[in-house]
């Protein structure tokens, strides 16, 4: 199994939008044997919540699932189950270093490495923005990328 973790700060706006996305084109790819995904925070506030109801009404718009999908926070032991780490922001990618030492055999990148001529290098938080339209176009865009990106490196079809 090939396990994916989404991450950002409070794992109830970005990286549960950028779960339910990839978990949606995993599922249409017919990978769900192969592909695990996950998400987390690295903030302890909102563990146990749902996703933020922005992010709700966004999946719902698009007919994605994020049922049974509750917040949690990062720790240690994800540095030991997951393949690849994707953060949403230049932040999570420190808070996860600090939790543990880089690790060379886990690819940890941001999310925005892998959206093309965007205006932005880290998703906006819509926690604060409010425009939940913008990040969901962002997250959608990536989360697309990453797994063609993942397809080609384990040649999945
Ligand atoms: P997220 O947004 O990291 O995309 O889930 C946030 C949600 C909550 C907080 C910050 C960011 N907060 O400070 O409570």
């Amino acid at each position: 199994m090939i396990r994916v973790l989404f991450v950002c700060l409070g794992n109830i706006c970005r990286s549960p939008m950028a779960e339910a996305i990839f978990r949606d084109y995993v599922q249409q790819e017919g990978l769900c044997e192969k592909i695990a995904v996950d998400s987390a925070g690295t903030g302890h506030w909102h563990i146990g919540e749902p996703p933020h109801e922005g992010t709700r009404e966004m999946l719902d718009k698009k007919n994605i699932s994020y049922e049974g999908m509750k917040a949690r926070q990062v720790n240690k032991t994800d540095w030991e189950h997951f393949d690849y780490m994707i953060a949403m922001d230049d932040q999570n990618i420190e808070d996860l270093y600090q939790l543990q030492q880089k690790n060379d055999e886990i690819e940890v990148v941001k999310l925005m490495d892998f959206v093309t001529d965007a205006p932005v290098t880290n998703v906006p938080d819509p926690y604060f923005t409010g425009d939940f339209d913008e990040t969901y176009r962002l997250v959608s865009e990536g989360c697309l990328n990453v797994l063609h990106h993942i397809k080609k490196q384990h040649n999945l079809q």
